[in-house]
């Protein structure tokens, strides 16, 4: 008789829900009533005011811009970095497809660099020999949650003049050596995206300690107005990319609770770590000790087929779905290889045609970011690693149990 759920055996999760996400309660209702009753419902809120300072100082950072979404902060914060058209920008080719489309739509060129096998971030030895004397920023992923080599992406970037833009979608509340993800380098962009740690639905913020930078991103997400200019005084390109007060309130409320969710999944992932280490075929990515603290936003594995007998792993990861447990193979391309890379159907963003008229991403292989992309990568949410102890060692059974009955996978 099977023994796989996959195979009509019983399911390790039958019944059992992990944690939902997002969680709200008294304090996010009331924050949403808050806004409804009393004040300005965009632009005025004091509740974004608020959330700025909050969320700027939580980072480390002197200054925060809230903006409706973190692939928008990407773009402006490149802007404000002032980039021109047909710049380049190094980028990973394993993250969101908004860190790439983010310098597209501010017309430079995305440069791609392999990432490190153990933590799938950026490989700050590839950078080197990637700049070019267009070469304007540097944007590195905190993947999972887990920062990037910062010392060495910061130590290159000086060198060469370039500015470094760190998008911390996945990393609110990380810290590299001490200080949060975003006070390191130039710029730090944040998504508040429903999935995310902090969140609101839709929203992002940047923060950094640089004055002119953040003069330059309040002015690009608001009409191109100044700080202390009239509303319909636009000194500069810009347009409406703000967040609405009801956002603002909610994270505000979300925010409460950051830290003790930060800290439940921070022992769950150890826990989690320890239970997988006799599990064959499934490996944790490595968590350097420059990261005094991961956001925990992925739990990120790299599948071994060579355990399974070479067996593909989507069918490995129908097994453990059909177990119960939630996980996804995550970014499954590595950018370069989209058809509208490849065709560069980039509407009318044609900054390549002034550095880079053969830009052709066809040519490039970047064999980590494709291993991990194609066969290793793993992922489990978030949600997850708020569970109960016993939530987390079905996590580690489930793996457990396909492993050893992995001949009916064949
Ligand atoms: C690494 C990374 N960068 C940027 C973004 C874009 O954020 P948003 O969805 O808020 O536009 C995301 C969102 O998933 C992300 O994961």
């Amino acid at each position: 008789m099977a023994k796989l759920a996959v195979n009509g055996g019983s399911a390790i999760r039958d019944g059992k829900n992990f944690p939902a996400w997002p969680i709200y309660g008294e304090a996010e209702k009331d924050a949403l009533m808050r806004v409804l009753g009393n004040e300005n419902w965009g632009i005025g809120s004091v509740e974004i005011d608020a959330f700025e300072k909050e969320f700027a100082a939580y980072q480390h950072c002197s200054r925060a811009v809230t903006m409706c979404n973190g692939s928008v902060t990407l773009r402006n914060a490149l802007l404000a970095c002032g980039v021109e058209s047909g710049d380049e920008v190094i980028v990973p080719p394993y993250t969101f497809l908004a860190t790439v489309t983010g310098v597209l739509e501010a017309n430079c060129v995305p440069v791609f660099v392999d990432i490190d096998p153990e933590t799938f971030n950026m490989d700050p030895s590839a950078i080197e020999g990637a700049i070019t004397p267009r070469t304007k920023v540097i944007i590195p992923v905190h993947i999972g949650g887990n920062p990037a080599d910062m010392d060495a992406i910061m130590a290159v970037a000086r060198k060469h003049g370039l500015k470094v833009i760190e998008d911390a979608a996945h990393a609110v509340g990380a810290e590299y050596k001490g200080k949060r993800v975003g006070s390191v380098g130039d710029i730090g962009s944040f998504s508040f995206q429903s999935s995310k740690n902090l969140c609101c639905g839709e929203g992002g913020a940047i923060v950094t300690n640089d004055e002119d930078l953040f003069v330059r991103c309040w002015s690009i997400h608001n009409c191109g107005r100044d700080l202390t200019g009239a509303w319909y005084e636009h000194n500069h390109l810009g347009g409406n990319y703000r967040l609405g007060g009801f956002a603002a309130a909610l994270l505000r409320a979300q925010m409460q609770k950051l830290d003790a969710e930060i800290e439940l999944r921070s022992r769950n992932a150890i826990r989690l770590t320890e239970k997988l280490a006799d599990i064959p075929g499934v490996s944790p990515l490595k968590v350097p000790a420059a990261t005094t603290r991961h956001a925990w936003h992925l739990f990120v594995l790299r599948y071994d087929k060579t355990a399974f007998d070479g067996l593909d792993r989507a069918v490995w990861l129908k097994a453990l779905q059909a177990e119960g447990l939630p996980i996804l193979a995550g970014y499954d391309t590595p950018h370069y290889r989209h058809k509208f890379m490849l065709n560069k159907s980039f509407c009318s963003f044609d900054g390549w045609r002034n550095s880079n008229p053969d830009l052709d991403y066809g040519k490039i292989h970047l064999p980590v970011a494709e291993k991990a992309s194609y066969e290793q990568g793993c992922w489990l949410p978030q949600n997850i690693l708020l569970g109960s102890d016993s939530d987390i060692d079905d996590v580690a059974d489930v793996f457990r149990k396909v492993y050893e009955n992995r001949s009916e996978l064949k």
